[in-house]
């Protein structure tokens, strides 16, 4: 886990809607509080690349397309992908690491080409809305937690940048990839937001302390009456708690 990185940069808000009005409204409203938002295929299919734009309205941008295909396709969706300029493209893991590699590459070759930094390059590895029998029926037996520690050091080998993964993986990736591999970890909850349709949550300040490096938060944000207000909640105690373990106090 990066110490380096600001409280409130851990933040990135999902914008989960496919209304470009209600996205862009969002992000400019949290654009003081929080370090990015994430846009997802539900809002990029609906509205495209110029609306990817106008919604991110210069934050940096997590671009949540989970690319999988054969390489030479991947590699020409990432070239499109860096013309956004986004912080954080991904691919499936399970497109293997030629896969990988060649949207590494492309990555690293458009930002060049652009004169801009790269975007950090992540994998998924299981979708956790798959269970043992569903990973069963697609030829992968075996425990969840066995193959997503398979593909993640297959995707850090593949030399990509981390993976996102849920809060209860976050010990054992830290511990298998090493301190500068990327954890990126949705199914966040502070104590106050009802869980909804998460069921393996953690508190923004538990992910961090296990290692997370960016905490990906959508409706405790977003559905709050006043998602600045939720932000700002969010971030302040993610400070406070930094600022406590700087000085040697319990985190939590
Ligand atoms: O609203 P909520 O905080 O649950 O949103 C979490 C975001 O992270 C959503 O965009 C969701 O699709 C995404 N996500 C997730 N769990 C995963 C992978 C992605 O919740 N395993």
């Amino acid at each position: 886990m990066s110490n380096a990185i600001a409280p409130q940069d851990r933040i990135f808000v999902a914008l989960d809607t496919p209304d470009i009005e209600r996205a862009a409204a969002l992000s400019k409203s949290l654009m003081q509080a929080v370090g990015g938002i994430k846009i997802g295929k539900e809002f990029f299919t609906a509205q495209g690349p110029d609306g990817v734009r106008l919604a991110a309205g210069g934050m940096p941008l997590f671009l949540d397309l989970k690319f999988h295909d054969i390489p030479n396709t991947v590699a020409g969706a990432v070239r499109a992908a860096v013309h956004l300029r986004p912080a954080i493209v991904n691919v499936h893991a399970s497109g293997g690491r030629a896969m990988m590699q060649a949207a590494a590459e492309a990555a690293r070759e458009t930002a060049e080409d652009l004169g801009i930094e790269p975007p950090k390059v992540i994998g998924v590895t299981v979708l956790t809305s798959l269970d043992r029998q569903d990973l069963e029926e697609v030829g992968q037996p075996g425990p969840a937690a066995d193959q997503v520690l398979r593909l993640a050091r297959l995707t850090q080998d593949s030399g990509l940048d981390g993976v996102v993964c849920s809060p209860r993986e976050i010990g054992a990736l830290r511990q298998a990839c090493g301190p500068d591999f990327l954890l990126v970890v949705p199914g966040i909850r502070p104590s106050w937001a009802a869980s909804g349709d998460q069921k393996r949550i953690m508190t923004p300040q538990e992910a961090i302390a296990a290692g997370a490096d960016h905490l990906v938060i959508g409706r405790p944000i977003t559905a709050a009456e006043n998602p600045l207000a939720a932000a700002q909640r969010i971030a302040a105690k993610l400070a406070g708690d930094a600022a406590e373990s700087r000085a040697g106090a319990p985190v939590g």
